[in-house]
């Protein structure tokens, strides 16, 4: 992608201040994908920043609810199936979770268990990386059900904020870092 195209993405990104809650910047993705020519450089971008090669993983794990967006969408342009990482409560048994912190109390993620094969590589993807609290919840989900975490491909990374290093060494790419 080229400084033109990554300013037009930024360009389209808003930010909200003081949503959902004082203090917290919201950036808001919706009106990338509402805009024709947004969502197609967005499309284009991140299948060709991916930070493995198309040979290096066999699925798509995409985090409720930005990440279901865009996730099945890329992962049929790489080839590959779509795996849903769920808020609690959402997926029919049988089901593995992980508990994580957020800004205030915790929430739980949850993926079929049967969704992974064991030794299935997969790219886990959401629109965006802050402390890195969900995507290292949804790693630790792909490592319980016998999965391989091949990397991360985000759209934002909130910069300043260190989320990609609480992933831990894994292929890492982000589209856009957002101050
Ligand atoms: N998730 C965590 N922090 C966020 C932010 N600043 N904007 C949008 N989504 C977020």
């Amino acid at each position: 992608m080229d400084k033109e195209d990554a300013d037009y993405l930024i360009s389209l990104v808003r930010a909200i201040p003081g949503f959902p809650k004082e203090g917290i910047l919201f950036r808001d993705i919706m009106p990338v994908l509402a805009d024709a020519r947004g969502l197609s450089i967005l499309m284009d971008a991140l299948v060709s920043n991916l930070s493995i090669a198309n040979d290096e993983f066999d699925a798509v794990a995409g985090l409720e609810a930005r990440g279901f967006l865009f996730g099945p969408a890329l992962a049929e342009r790489l080839g590959k199936g779509f795996i849903a990482v769920r808020k609690a409560g959402k997926l029919p048994p049988p089901t593995v979770s992980e508990s994580y912190a957020l800004e205030y109390g915790e929430a739980t993620i949850e993926i079929e268990r049967n969704a992974i094969r064991e030794g299935e590589r997969v790219l886990i993807v959401d629109d965006l990386i802050a402390t890195g609290g969900s995507a290292s919840a949804a790693r630790d989900l792909v490592i319980s059900c016998g999965g391989v975490v091949a990397g991360f491909s985000f759209i934002m990374e909130l910069s300043g904020l260190d989320g990609v290093k609480a992933l831990g060494d894994y292929p890492t790419s982000s589209l856009l870092m957002m101050p």
